[in-house]
């Protein structure tokens, strides 16, 4: 098991680099089994979730070359396989291979997907939107087989503007025949990056980012390139870090657009920054207002920054309250900040922040990966050593941050005991 220990109250100075997207990174990857030929995939984060993919695409003869943060993907002899229980388990992303061995194949056979432990997360609107588009589904257990003669578009929706269901729809509506329309579709912008690729490969997709995506059915899908956009989670994370422990700390290769309402939340709290074209650069701040969080789906408040967002609640002076709207089961950072000293009041998806609080270091541990984010987060501002085991999670979706926090003057290293 990994152990990442942390020293506390060492200031953050310097720049940190944004790497690619994680949830963009994990749909382009099955995306490009879609087209036939040579693939390059641009800007790929360095992180387990992407390996675990690349592991799938060699499961089905798919050749994957990394190089730096390029991945040269080439589908010539590609081979429709049952993707394993221990593959499709690893991540929540496996199952963008539904959509993408459907549209390809017409017929896929994969097992539940994996991926954070915060809720059911049921992936019955992906299944009801195959169905929608012509396809059967079989369930044996936990493995599901999945087929169609042919896919033929369709106005498909979706009862909650599910991320998940609504690139898993593109992936499968691309190839189909005739016109699908995707209404109530999530507008997150890793939608649209998706899109973007699938476009470059000759696709036919209009409306990616808002809630009504048009895809016109085409024949083949032929090569294409595409950079990953920047990760506006693993961004916010680090702001909310400058934030509680800055020094003149930059956090470099952000695109400020995909991160508006988190800047506005921050600016609420009395938070000082400087945003430029792709930078923000932050000193702490030595009081914090106390305000209201309510996760939403896009363009509200990202509920992957709940948990890191919560730190900074710790510290506000008065009560501030957090409402989780879109997981019924994250609050697993909140036992370990109360562990820390921490005053919250919490049930269910919502919680009480009494601040502001000293933290103190203590051994907590991470229940997925952005509650990994927050404990980290806690720990870099605590009194003393904090130890956060089970830190797998942690390393899921943040490329090499033990490095970029300790370049900027963090006290910070990962073990294995
Ligand atoms: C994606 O998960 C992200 N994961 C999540 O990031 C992110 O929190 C979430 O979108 C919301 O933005 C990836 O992109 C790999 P949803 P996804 O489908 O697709 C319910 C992280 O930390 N739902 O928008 O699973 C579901 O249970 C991860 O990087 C159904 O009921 O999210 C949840 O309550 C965590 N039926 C809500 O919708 C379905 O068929 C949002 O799910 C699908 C979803």
């Amino acid at each position: 098991m990994k152990q990442i220990i942390i020293e506390g109250n060492h200031l953050l100075s310097g720049t940190i680099k944004i790497g690619g997207a994680k949830n963009s990174a994990v749909a382009l990857i099955p995306a490009a089994i879609l087209a036939k030929g040579d693939l390059k995939i641009k800007n790929v984060p360095n992180i387990s979730d992407k390996d675990a993919l690349i592991e799938i695409l060699d499961l089905l003869n798919v050749k994957a070359v990394e190089y730096q943060n390029e991945l040269l993907i080439n589908t010539s002899n590609i081979k429709n396989a049952l993707i394993s229980e221990q593959l499709s388990n690893r991540l929540r992303a496996s199952y963008y291979f539904m959509g993408a061995l459907l549209g390809r194949f017409k017929k896929v056979e994969i097992y539940f997907p994996g991926g954070c432990n915060i809720g059911s997360r049921p992936i019955d609107l992906h299944l009801k939107g195959f169905e929608a588009l012509g396809a059967t589904i079989n369930k044996e257990g936990s493995k599901y087989i999945i087929e169609a003669k042919e896919l033929k578009g369709t106005e498909i929706y979706l009862d909650f503007a599910s991320v998940g269901a609504t690139i898993n729809l593109l992936l499968a509506a691309v190839l189909a025949r005739g016109k699908t329309i995707i209404n109530n579709a999530a507008r997150e912008v890793e939608i649209e990056n998706v899109a973007k690729f699938l476009n470059k490969m000759g696709a036919n997709i209009k409306g990616a980012g808002t809630e009504r995506i048009v895809i016109n059915g085409v024949r083949e899908l032929h090569g294409a390139e595409i950079s990953v956009i920047p990760d506006r989670i693993e961004a916010g994370t680090y702001i909310i870090m400058g934030a509680l422990i800055g020094h003149n700390l930059t956090i470099d290769g952000i695109n400020p657009n995909h991160l508006k309402v988190v800047l506005n939340k921050l600016k609420e709290m009395g938070v000082k920054f400087k945003t430029n074209k792709h930078q923000v650069t932050l000193t702490k701040t030595n009081q914090f207002k106390a305000v209201n969080v309510r996760t939403a789906v896009y363009p509200g408040f990202p509920t992957d920054l709940g948990q890191p967002m919560s730190v900074l609640l710790t510290q506000a002076t008065g009560i501030s309250q957090f409402e989780e709207t879109i997981f019924e089961n994250r609050m697993g950072h909140v036992p370990n900040l109360q562990k820390m000293g921490a005053k919250i009041e919490y049930e269910r998806q919502h919680a009480t922040f009494h601040g502001p609080n000293k933290l103190h270091g203590a051994e907590l541990t991470a229940t997925d990966l952005r509650s990994g984010a927050a404990l980290v987060t806690a720990g870099l501002i605590a009194e003393g050593t904090t130890i956060i085991n089970d830190a797998e999670h942690i390393l899921r979706g943040y490329e090499r941050i033990i490095t970029k926090l300790s370049d900027v003057g963090a006290k910070i290293k990962i073990v294995d005991v």
